[in-house]
């Protein structure tokens, strides 16, 4: 029988995040990698994609004041300094156009934490988020530096294998991290690929 889950309000970094100020509990996450991984080394400019609330914009500023970043969700995020928010559907055109118009056409780390809205069939809801997974990809091969890097968040679900073998011929590095945040129960991944090979 599954173990009964905690209440939401109960869980730790649940509990964490609200005494620290940070938007959501996810903050924990990118913390946690940021902190293991050296993911900010060498970094200046930063694209985070489906960034609302913005717990991770938090994190990265709280890491590096100095940092530029575009930040871009398809719900609005309280306005923060530093930040260039853009509104709008990552898999879009325009939005694109205006992501490498603010990025000024490059960046040094993109990070990504997309979700779509959740349908209750998981196996829609895998395929839609890799769909995701696979637009935050492609901005990283148009975007980054040579030695650039990108964290995303990805469901293991139907297409994960192949997507991931298709990154790996993308990247130079590709692993795949599970921060301790992340709940052991949740089927959710994260991959930090460096090197893009062009
Ligand atoms: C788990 S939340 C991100 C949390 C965020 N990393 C933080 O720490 O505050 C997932 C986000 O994905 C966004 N999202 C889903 N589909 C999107 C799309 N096509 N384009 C842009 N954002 C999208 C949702 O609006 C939602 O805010």
């Amino acid at each position: 029988m599954p173990r009964p889950k905690k209440p939401r309000t109960k869980e730790h970094y649940y509990q964490a995040a609200k005494k620290h100020g940070y938007r959501a509990r996810s903050a924990y996450k990118l913390r946690q990698v940021a902190t293991k991984h050296h993911l900010l080394k060498g970094v200046n400019k930063v694209l985070d994609l489906c960034c609302a609330p913005g717990s991770w914009t938090q994190v990265l500023l709280e890491l590096d004041a100095g940092l530029r970043v575009v930040a871009v969700d398809l719900s609005p995020i309280k306005p923060m300094k530093n930040v260039s928010f853009i509104q709008g559907d990552i898999t879009n055109p325009e939005t694109v156009m205006e992501i490498e118009k603010k990025t000024e056409g490059s960046v040094d780390l993109v990070i990504s934490d997309c979700s779509p809205k959740v349908s209750g069939n998981w196996e829609l809801d895998t395929v839609r988020q890799l769909a995701l997974v696979e637009a935050t990809i492609q901005l990283a091969q148009k975007l980054l530096t040579p030695s650039g890097k990108v964290f995303t968040k990805v469901f293991q679900g139907k297409g994960f294998q192949e997507f991931l073998s298709n990154v790996k011929r993308q990247f130079h590095s590709v692993r795949l991290v599970k921060p301790e945040a992340s709940r052991r129960t949740s089927a959710e991944i994260y991959l930090l690929a460096s090197g893009p090979i062009r």
